[in-house]
């Protein structure tokens, strides 16, 4: 008959797993923009899309860095993958401030090359601006340094060099700090430990709420203030059938004949008999 009363509350540890299951998709969905796919990889393979994809984290936010000196004053702009100025395609731009804030382009980020190193990621963008006498007139181009540094999100841009004074392959050099470029920890939580914890804890507070419930609404005492306690001994003696069915060596036609009342609890009969014997 409990059997029967207790059915319906078995749905409960199924929903208590379907709510666990739906934290963990929770926790790894979620992060699904692609805004490094702006970028175009001039000539792509799997290495360097993934050297960029750690960039996302730094995508939609502009840098800038202004350079003075006694002659010029100069600020750079840089975007990872999005425009940096007004040129269209351009992810680093050089604005002159002593004339007119004339524009020019260093790099197109849609002619990226992405390299990636153990905590660094080396970000190339090509296609700027001629240069007017220096590098054989070539386009200018800026390669972006992106160092690990778990302090800092995002870091600030820095210049380090322009290199023009030779005949080809000439760039301009930044820096920028960033832990997004940083090789994992190897004591971060993995997924499994973090599944692990969310079903422990799941489990404790079905069991405490469980037992509140059972005590303090249904009123059950003792063992049965256990949740779900018929459900949970059911699947007891299923896990118990069924390693008696795979443990047991001896097959059930092996077993000694049994009459019905009388060798279910043989041992309860001397006792009896020794209590009948007692006041004599
Ligand atoms: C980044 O900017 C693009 C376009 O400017 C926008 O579509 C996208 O939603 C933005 N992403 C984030 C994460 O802000
Ligand atoms: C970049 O420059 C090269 C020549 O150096 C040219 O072939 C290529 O089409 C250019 N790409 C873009 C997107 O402008």
């Amino acid at each position: 008959m409990k059997v029967c009363t207790s059915l319906p509350r078995t749905a409960m540890p199924v929903s208590v797993f379907v709510l666990a299951v739906q934290l963990v998709l929770l926790a790894y969905g979620g992060q699904a923009s692609d805004n490094v796919k702006r970028c175009k990889l001039f000539s792509e393979s799997t290495t360097e899309v993934k050297a960029l994809s750690l960039l996302e984290p730094l995508t939609n936010k502009s840098f800038s860095v202004d350079v003075k000196n006694d002659k010029e004053s100069y600020t750079y702009r840089f975007q990872v993958c999005g425009e940096a100025g007004k040129t269209a395609g351009a992810g680093l731009v050089q604005i002159d401030q002593s004339a007119k804030e004339v524009e020019t382009v260093i790099g197109l980020y849609t002619v990226t090359q992405a390299i990636g190193g153990s905590d660094w990621v080396m970000l190339i963008y090509r296609n700027g601006t001629k240069y007017d006498g220096h590098c054989s007139k070539e386009m200018r181009k800026a390669i972006v340094m992106i160092s690990c540094n778990r302090k800092v999100d995002m870091g600030e841009l820095r210049v380090v060099l322009e290199d023009r004074d030779k005949e080809r392959d000439c760039f301009y050099l930044f820096e920028l700090d960033s832990s997004a470029v940083c090789p994992a920890l190897p004591s971060q939580l993995s997924a499994g430990s973090i599944i692990l914890i969310i079903g422990f804890v799941v489990l404790s507070v079905y069991l405490i709420a469980g037992f509140l419930y059972q005590r303090l609404v249904v009123g059950a005492k003792g063992v049965e203030q256990f949740p779900n306690y018929v459900f949970w001994t059911q699947v007891g003696n299923l896990a118990a059938d069924g390693c008696n069915f795979v443990c047991r060596t001896r097959g059930p036609e092996e077993e000694p004949p049994t009459y019905s009342g009388v060798s279910t609890e043989p041992e309860e009969e001397p006792e009896e008999r020794d209590d009948h014997l007692l006041p004599m």
